[in-house]
């Protein structure tokens, strides 16, 4: 029977020693070669427009925003980070898929204050060398699912934050590709608890979706301080008929923004954002 959860089709430019093809030779999923179908996936369909919606009303409720300088890890094709230029922030984008960086560029360039923006191509891992900061903001968006260590993928992005900074933190939640799964009917995938994508062939869904509690945790240890969480899409994904009319998309949209940050609801985000703030250094006693 045909997998009927797959977030998105692709495929990838094997890394030469890696043991999957598919992969980079850290194992993580980068987007090389990806850039239409991403873009076509995501983006181009109603699914992208409610995310961007969203995030347009979460970010400043959940972030200080305050013009400060910001680094974009695993940018894509620039959406956020072009939401972030416009803002008056200076963005630095980083990305491993050359390609998809240089769609950002091409968007990021066209805006008024798109000179403002630097661009790094390399994968979070190296971004302690080539993109060292600290940084008063940093922003991932959808990036740790597609590693295939994202604890180790979080402790980067700690190290890279100044000490009072925050992060945007936004990730594919793994209870609500279980709930998504059964209600499209691939019912002994989900009672296998068999949701992460392998990471092979064109067609998959990310190799590390990742819980709540995970999470909680994984920050905690990492001296990453909790501030607010938000459901990204948490009726969209489970409509069992897409909405008809305009009035209907609508209506989603303000049904999506009024419970988003609601319990139960923000909990089974086809997304989950999150706002982190790492520690203060305490004081010593004089
Ligand atoms: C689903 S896309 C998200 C893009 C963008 N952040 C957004 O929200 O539209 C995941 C991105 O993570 C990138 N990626 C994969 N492995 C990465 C790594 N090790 N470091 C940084 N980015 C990575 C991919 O190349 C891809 O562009």
């Amino acid at each position: 029977m045909p997998d009927r959860e797959c977030e998105l089709c692709m495929s990838d430019i094997p890394a030469p020693d890696s043991p999957n093809a598919f992969l980079s030779a850290r194992g993580d999923r980068h987007f090389d070669g990806l850039a239409d179908k991403f873009e076509a996936s995501l983006y181009g369909h109603l699914r992208g427009e409610l995310r961007l919606s969203l995030l347009d009303r979460l970010l400043p409720e959940m972030l200080d925003l305050q013009g400060q300088p910001m680094l974009d890890v695993g940018a894509g094709l620039g959406q956020q980070a072009a939401w972030f230029v416009e803002r008056g922030h200076a963005v630095t984008l980083a990305e491993p898929a050359a390609e998809m960086l240089e769609r950002a560029r091409q968007g990021i360039s066209s805006l008024a204050a798109g000179s403002s923006a630097s661009y790094v191509t390399a994968p979070l891992q190296e971004l302690a060398e080539q993109a060292p900061g600290p940084w008063p903001l940093v922003v991932c968006h959808a990036v740790l699912e597609w590693l295939a260590d994202p604890r180790a993928g979080l402790q980067h992005l700690a190290s890279l934050m100044a000490p009072g900074g925050q992060l945007s933190l936004m990730v594919f939640n793994r209870d609500a590709l279980r709930m998504s799964n059964v209600v499209k009917g691939n019912l002994e995938k989900a009672l296998a608890d068999r949701l992460e994508g392998k990471g092979q062939r064109q067609r998959l869904t990310p190799i590390s979706p990742l819980t709540h509690d995970q999470l909680m945790v994984w920050a905690e240890q990492l001296g990453l301080q909790f501030e607010a969480v938000a459901g990204i899409r948490v009726f969209h994904d489970y409509l069992r008929r897409p909405p008809e009319t305009d009035g209907d998309v609508e209506t989603l949209f303000e049904l999506e923004h009024r419970y988003c940050r609601s319990e139960p609801h923000w909990r089974l985000g086809r997304y989950l954002l999150y706002t982190f703030r790492r520690a203060e250094p305490e004081e010593s006693p004089q």
